[in-house]
């Protein structure tokens, strides 16, 4: 998840308010106890953490999106069962294989590094698995962030923090131990340290000895890197390719691993972006790679504002991106998808659930996001009253299990 603050915005707040100092890159630019600038150093956007912290990254707005029409192709049936259309969806349809929720925490506090668990960030909580899996969800996506798993001390190649991968393991642990899959993530943008990841050495060895604490779990499945933004697209590609390889090289072989793009890897800008002219090359050994992409409904895409653009927008976002799923003969993992409650996002939300599982190219879709920490964000899926539970829940994700 990320988020900007528009232009505007950011110029009503500097009109209003003394003089603000914009704020560096890297900096703190908003959260709810926060009172300093929100307006980030040219260069660079105040993207969202979580609702404690957003921070200054480098980049620009998102792309507007394009308004190319899909062309078509042959389509993908995957090994997942059908079912007959239902009230929300008609026609035949094509079940998620993986479907669940992302579970957020141990990636808050984006810059207190190693930080302090309790305070700067949390894990997830059992009690969320359990219920999701209560009520037939199956897959669950654990943000972490690198510097607290490799620090900066001794480098993304470096050996892990013991404490910090126990953590992790622990709640991988709980959650395949329900049968589940927990799709494990650096949360981390294509950046490290302050600066952008640019060694594919040294990127593969961070896979390498990753995949190695967790090859012998079927149920884990890697995801390569959250959201990469503004790198291009074949050098995105090329870490990517470069992690399969690395994976599958320390003898993780039987897990399924999910590939970025840049541009936050928006399904709205899969082609504008580049993405289109360069993931198609994607290979495995082991030919268990799904495209990774994400979609909110907003107007800017960020999943910051509670009003969707239409209630057709979803199936209308996914639209070119299912078109080249089917078209390379690749499947598709929407990671994340968040909107908020009201009765134009439930159908927008439920048009872009109908449209993938209707393509059959699409093999999972999660929420954003349960986690303890959301405190009353909109898309807060978390257990028992965050503000999805009552009617998205119910009305826009249960009638796709
Ligand atoms: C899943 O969790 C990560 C970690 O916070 C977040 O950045 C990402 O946007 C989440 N996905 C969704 C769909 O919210
Ligand atoms: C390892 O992680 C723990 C938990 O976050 C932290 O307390 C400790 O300082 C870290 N050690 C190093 C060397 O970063």
């Amino acid at each position: 998840m990320r988020s900007t603050f528009s232009a505007f915005a950011s110029l009503a707040i500097l009109s209003v308010v003394s003089p603000a100092l914009s704020v560096a890159v890297y900096g703190q630019c908003g959260g709810q106890t926060y009172s300093g600038s929100t307006v980030c150093d040219a260069g660079s956007v105040c993207v969202v953490s979580n609702p404690y912290y957003s921070q200054c990254l480098p980049g620009s707005a998102t792309p507007a999106p394009t308004s190319t029409t899909p062309n078509g192709g042959g389509g993908t049936p995957t090994s997942t069962s059908t079912s007959p259309g239902n009230s929300v969806c008609s026609g035949s349809r094509t079940k998620f294989q993986f479907f669940g929720v992302n579970e957020s925490g141990a990636e808050f506090g984006q810059t207190a590094w190693p930080g302090a668990l309790g305070k700067d960030y949390t894990w997830p909580s059992p009690s969320s698995i359990d219920y999701f899996v209560g009520q037939g969800f199956n897959t669950f996506r654990v943000p972490f962030l690198l510097e607290r798993m490799t620090p900066p001390a001794t480098g993304i190649a470096g050996s892990f923090n013991q404490t910090y991968l126990s953590g992790l393991k622990t709640i991988v642990s709980y959650i395949t131990s329900k049968g589940a899959h927990a799709v494990i993530e650096p949360h981390n943008y294509m950046r490290y340290n302050n600066g952008i990841i640019s060694s594919t050495s040294d990127f593969s060895t961070f896979w390498k000895n990753l995949a190695n604490e967790f090859k012998s779990t079927a149920n884990v499945i890697f995801d390569i890197m959250n959201e990469p933004h503004d790198i291009d697209a074949q050098t995105v590609f090329n870490m990517n390719q470069a992690a399969v390889n690395a994976i599958r090289a320390s003898g993780a072989t039987q897990q399924l691993i999910l590939v970025e793009g840049t541009s936050w890897t928006g399904a709205w800008t899969w082609q504008s972006s580049g993405n289109a002219a360069v993931f198609g090359a994607i290979k495995d050994p082991n030919n268990n790679v799904a495209i990774q992409m994400h979609q909110y409904l907003d107007s800017d895409g960020s999943g910051t504002s509670g009003t969707c653009v239409s209630s057709t927008i979803g199936a209308e976002r996914l639209q070119v991106a299912t078109a080249w799923l089917q078209a390379n003969n690749l499947k598709g993992f929407l990671g994340e998808i968040g909107a908020g409650s009201n009765s134009q996002c439930i159908s927008a939300v439920q048009g872009a659930l109908c449209s993938m599982q209707q393509s059959g190219v699409w093999i999972g879709a999660l929420w954003w996001a349960a986690g303890p920490w959301w405190a009353d964000y909109f898309q807060s899926i978390e257990p028992p009253s965050g503000a999805a539970i009552a009617q998205i829940l119910p009305q826009a994700l249960k009638p796709f299990l």
